[in-house]
């Protein structure tokens, strides 16, 4: 090997001096003011070179001084309320129902439950996120010495737990006799005995006033399952579930408010006059933050539904929108919304832009309508179009606060639906955008029948108007391929944002809002060769494993 000093000299003419190398930093300071890369104003110059979206550009790397485990990802979702990581679940009858709600809080994200179905059913979604887990949970499910051991079975099912504290009238504040469990039931043959014949009534009991940390050792020291807790009387007042104690240890992120062990609950409702009474529902079932969801948000109807929230429900956030202008977004938080959605067309399963000729490339649309709502204090939700973590950063880099997602997520176990087995052997579940034919069609069906609450009261007026005599879908029905649980799936997303974060050098979703802003983060617009090349390319044969 020959070693010449010639090797590096790349561009320049061949009698020019090499520089001091301790030099470099003082050099790149005097003479290149102008940092590398674009800043945010000049990426999203649409004059010049049109409105962008998430595959359109990159962020450049910065400096790391940190391990990605360093990077926080807590964020406001609301006004009010933050989450620790800024993922959302999609208010769609494919995505989110309670099962999905309940792991999405749990892993500190949030999944708002879909309108689709009647106001009752909804409410029960809602008050079964409410009860999931709970230090004391005040208000257990309590049946009555009456109670058949089908119906403990039937009520197990329903709630998905198996513990229940029997009382003499079935109900708190009544005398306890007796607690009855899944073992208890699990070999018992004849279903039509009532309770008192399986349930064990040898109780271990704490008395009203027991701190947390007190019940917990008792329920620890008693292997029990439950630990009722019991006034001077007897009569049960709440109780404490081992299962509990454990989900605590085992999610540290969930999303709770302040002083509260229960998990924060979101629902979607409609803008008409109905969809008052079905947030009246909501709120007795402890709803905590209701989304508005129209396509287009910017109406007389939603502005006045949100005003009339405000008067009625002063206690409960609310989320507007969708929107993708200033102008939209500039309503909307005058009428007091808590928190701005942002999307329109870039769904996966949305063909608004192609039909209606309306809607924005989403990465501009999150810019334009975040960087507004920022001067007021209103986060922002990038919704839909997110393929992978990496659009989740850039949605996030755009300025928004959370993102939201529905066919990333439409494929885990926790999505409504069963899985089955497409045409070319892969597993996959349902998932339809809620302006589709089937979508509407199931509301208008329901619609015909008669059946009022489930009827004229189901979700998807943000796609249908009742008095529409032809359907006209701004959306489609397909199928998403399986992604197993959210338990392993949103992690790894949070993972990857994590070390995304640490690429571009910055600690929190914050730092990277602050470091755009301040034009310190940088981009680079991606042209059709460039996103090739950034994909796997030239490979004969590949599997595309994202985690393990
Ligand atoms: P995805 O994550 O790309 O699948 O997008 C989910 C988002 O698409 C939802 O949160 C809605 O904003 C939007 N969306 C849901 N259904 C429809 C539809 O039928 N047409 C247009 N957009 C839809």
């Amino acid at each position: 090997m020959t070693i010449t000093n010639g090797d590096a000299r790349g561009l320049l003419s061949s009698n020019t001096e090499f520089l001091d190398h301790t030099k470099a930093l003082e050099v790149l300071e005097k003479e290149y003011p102008e940092r590398d890369g674009l800043d945010i104003e000049t990426l999203l110059d649409s004059d010049k070179h049109g409105a962008l979206t998430y595959n359109d550009f990159l962020i450049l790397p910065g400096y790391i001084g940190f391990p990605a485990s360093d990077v926080t990802l807590e964020t406001p979702v609301t006004k009010r309320i933050s989450l620790k990581t800024p993922l959302l679940s999609s208010p769609m009858d494919t995505v989110t129902e309670h099962n999905m709600a309940i792991h999405m809080a749990l892993l500190g994200g949030l999944g708002v439950i879909h309108h689709n179905c009647s106001p009752e059913d909804q409410a029960e979604m809602v008050r079964k996120v409410k009860r999931y887990e709970n230090g004391f949970i005040l208000d257990p499910v309590v049946i009555s010495p009456k109670t058949t051991v089908a119906e403990v079975r039937k009520l197990k099912a329903t709630w998905g737990f198996g513990g229940f504290p029997v009382t003499e009238k079935g109900t708190l504040r009544s005398k306890l006799v007796g607690i009855v469990t899944s073992r208890d039931i699990q070999f018992h043959n004849n279903d039509d005995d009532e309770v008192t014949k399986v349930m064990s009534t040898d109780l271990i009991t704490a008395p009203a006033g027991t701190t947390l940390a007190e019940a917990n050792q008792v329920l620890r020291d008693s292997k029990k399952g439950k630990l009722p807790i019991v006034d001077s009387e007897g009569n049960l007042v709440s109780l404490l579930s081992r299962s509990d104690l454990t989900k605590n240890l085992h999610y540290p992120l969930a999303s709770k408010l302040p002083h509260s062990k229960q998990l924060i609950a979101a629902a979607a409702i409609g803008t008409r006059e109905a969809d008052k009474e079905r947030l009246k529902l909501l709120v007795d079932a402890g709803l905590d933050i209701v989304v508005l969801d129209s396509s287009q948000g910017n109406s007389v109807y939603q502005l006045e539904m949100l005003k009339w929230i405000k008067q009625n429900f002063p206690q409960i956030d609310v989320i507007a929108g969708n929107v993708v202008t200033r102008e939209q977004a500039a309503n909307l938080i005058a009428a007091g919304a808590d928190g701005l959605r942002i999307g329109m067309g870039s769904g996966s399963a949305c063909i608004t832009q192609e039909v209606m000729a309306v809607g924005r490339p989403q990465a501009l649309a999150v810019h334009r309508v975040a960087s507004f709502a920022a001067r007021f204090g209103v986060p922002c939700i990038a919704d839909g179009g997110i393929q992978n973590v990496g659009h989740i950063v850039k949605g996030l880099a755009m300025g928004a606060s959370t993102v939201m997602m529905g066919g990333l997520l439409a494929g885990t176990t926790e999505s409504p639906g069963e899985y089955f087995v497409s045409n070319n052997g892969q597993l996959v579940k349902a998932y339809r955008g809620m302006g589709s034919i089937d979508a509407m069609e199931d509301k208008k069906a329901a619609g015909k029948s008669g059946k009022d609450s489930k009827a004229s009261n189901a979700g998807t007026a943000r796609y249908f108007s009742e008095k529409d005599r032809v359907l006209v879908a701004q959306g489609v029905s397909g199928s998403v391929v399986d992604r197993g649980s959210v338990t392993k799936f949103v992690p790894y997303l949070i993972a990857g944002i994590q070390h995304s974060l640490q690429d571009i050098g910055v600690r929190s979703i914050k730092e990277l809002h602050d470091g755009v802003y301040n034009k310190t983060i940088r981009f680079e617009m991606r042209s059709g060769s460039a996103q090739a090349e950034g994909n796997v390319h030239g490979l004969h044969s590949y599997e595309k494993k994202l985690y393990s």
